[in-house]
């Protein structure tokens, strides 16, 4: 897919990935969506879906609703839980040779270490998006919002596994900067900038939601300019520290906007339910693009603004 591979290659810290697009975890399931479209292994890394120690339903329908500009959701966690994960979704994506970031949730810090014990040796991982902010659960945002518990968590975590770790920040802890610090202080491997808005959409005939729950997460080309100064932000307070930026991707510009704000790669989600081929288009893209920037690869545009 990609031309000329060392364009598309962008490296900071430990983590490397041969393109700068990802697939954003819970908009690319395990990558069966997506055989149809593109090879898996074109991509930068799939994001799973989040795994929790054990199975969960999710939410009642209806789980998605759109929104002008943005998809709003509320699934709830929804996945197959570590085993199932472990010993039949995990072994087909090792075998695809795909890079697998595993997206790990729960509701107590137990939670989440059962989990990354489970995962740490089974080979094909590369490493771990700790999403400690899902707004679509009860008790789903304490994490990512509360300095001293997410410093506790990234810790413990650091001292279970020494593949990558990317805690998942949420725009609901305000200014993200701080959670960056304590995550670099933490030996994390980068953050990802961010998780869905809280937000809410309301029937005016009824006044009730239009999604089962109250409120739900708000993605898409609506919060890119949001994703992007909390970005820009992070990466000014922490320069050395990789980001990975989620919120609003959907265009080739966007990966250039976002690289330049100090983003080391983006992930594509709402966009994805849009159009599966748009990976494919980014990575068709993109060089003319570097070029046009005046560059030779993505990665010298890191953090280069006007
Ligand atoms: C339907 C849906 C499901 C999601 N599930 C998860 C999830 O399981 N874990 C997670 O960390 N983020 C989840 N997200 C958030 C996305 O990974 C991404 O951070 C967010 O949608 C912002 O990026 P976007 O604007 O490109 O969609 C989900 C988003 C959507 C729309």
């Amino acid at each position: 897919m990609a031309e000329d591979a060392g364009q598309m290659r962008v490296a900071a810290g430990r983590l490397e990935f041969k393109s700068p697009v990802l697939l954003a975890s819970g908009c690319a399931s395990f990558g069966e969506p997506f055989e149809d479209f593109f090879k898996l292994t074109e991509v930068g890394a799939l994001i799973t879906k989040a795994i929790t120690r054990e199975p969960r339903a999710g939410n009642e329908p209806v789980r998605i609703c759109e929104t002008p500009g943005g998809m709003l959701n509320a699934i709830g966690l929804h996945n197959p839980g570590v085993e199932e994960f472990a010993t039949e979704l995990l072994p087909k994506l090792r075998e695809a040779g795909v890079t697998v970031i595993v997206n790990v949730a729960g509701h107590s810090e137990d939670d989440y270490i059962q989990v990354l014990r489970r995962l740490r040796d089974e080979p094909g991982i590369y490493g771990f998006e700790l999403n400690l902010s899902c707004p679509n659960v009860d008790g789903g945002m304490m994490f990512a919002t509360d300095p001293v518990l997410f410093g506790r968590i990234c810790e413990k975590a650091r001292a279970v596994t020494e593949l990558w770790l990317i805690p998942k920040l949420s725009p609901a802890a305000g200014e993200l900067a701080p959670y960056a610090q304590i995550a670099d202080g933490a030996g994390m491997d980068g953050v990802t900038v961010s998780n869905t808005h809280p937000a809410m959409a309301l029937d005016w005939r009824t006044g009730r939601s239009r999604l089962s729950r109250p409120s739900g997460g708000l993605s898409g080309p609506a919060v890119k300019p949001l994703t992007l100064y909390n970005v820009w932000q992070v990466a000014q307070t922490v320069p050395e520290l990789p980001i990975l930026a989620s919120g609003g991707c959907s265009e080739a510009c966007d990966v250039i906007e976002f690289v330049r704000a100090g983003a080391l790669a983006v992930q594509l989600g709402t966009i994805l339910f849009h159009d599966p081929l748009r990976p494919r288009r980014i990575h068709e893209e993109l060089p003319a693009l570097i070029a046009e920037c005046g560059a030779s690869t993505l990665n010298e545009l890191r953090g280069r603004i006007g």
